[in-house]
């Protein structure tokens, strides 16, 4: 009898594999620095709402529709949005997904993002533009871990699918995709150096 490894969390990483994938990192990360002292509001809500970072998530959260840049990025990032809903067997038919949401994120050392989802939105994800050696990757978290209950905890070498929490190292240039629903954070960036990325939702409409 064989053993079924049922209901599967997908998380989709790959590099962006744009043909001007480098040029275009390198614009991006001029235009993120850039947004980052431009932005005012941003810069306000993230005093409150991300200590000693910059978000860019509540005043420039639609950074695809500002910039001819980052609408470059969009391009690319919908390949492997199309990709990925090909991989989950999401039915879209008479359906478009889109992305609704495009936003900066710099963490200096020991800026933290806690657990989180992203409400309202279908396929998440995250493109890595500057990743210090180092730096803090993405943590999944197992998202039955509240059912667990008197579950055991797994072996110390257990496979990493086994286990309660992954995490994806943050590369420069490579693209994380999620399911909206799964909760994630970015544990502190122990180093002393900027980690750059850009996070963005797609809905289906
Ligand atoms: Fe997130």
């Amino acid at each position: 009898m064989p053993t079924h490894a049922l209901f599967p969390t997908l998380v989709h990483v790959a590099p962006l594999k744009s043909r001007t994938a480098a040029s275009l990192n390198k614009r991006l990360l001029r235009e993120c620095k850039q947004l980052a002292l431009d932005d005012e509001a941003g810069q306000r809500w993230s005093a409150s709402n991300y200590p000693g970072g910059f978000t860019s998530y509540s005043s420039a959260s639609r950074m695809h529709q500002l910039s001819p840049t980052f609408a470059q990025l969009e391009r690319a990032l919908d390949r492997h949005v199309a990709k990925f809903v090909r991989e989950l067997e999401l039915d879209l038919t008479g359906r478009e997904l889109t992305m609704t949401d495009c936003w900066v994120n710099i963490m200096p050392r020991q800026v933290v993002h806690s657990l989180h989802l992203h409400p309202l939105s279908t396929i998440s994800g995250t493109y890595y533009v500057q990743t210090p050696k180092r730096s803090s990757g993405l943590k999944f978290e197992d998202p039955r871990l509240e059912r667990f209950m008197a579950s055991p905890p797994r072996l110390p070498d257990a496979r990493a699918e086994r286990r309660p929490w992954f995490v994806v190292p943050a590369q420069a240039g490579h693209v994380v995709l999620f399911e909206s629903w799964l909760r994630h954070e970015v544990p502190p960036n122990p180093v002393d150096a900027e980690r750059i990325s850009i996070s963005f939702n797609y809905n289906w409409f």
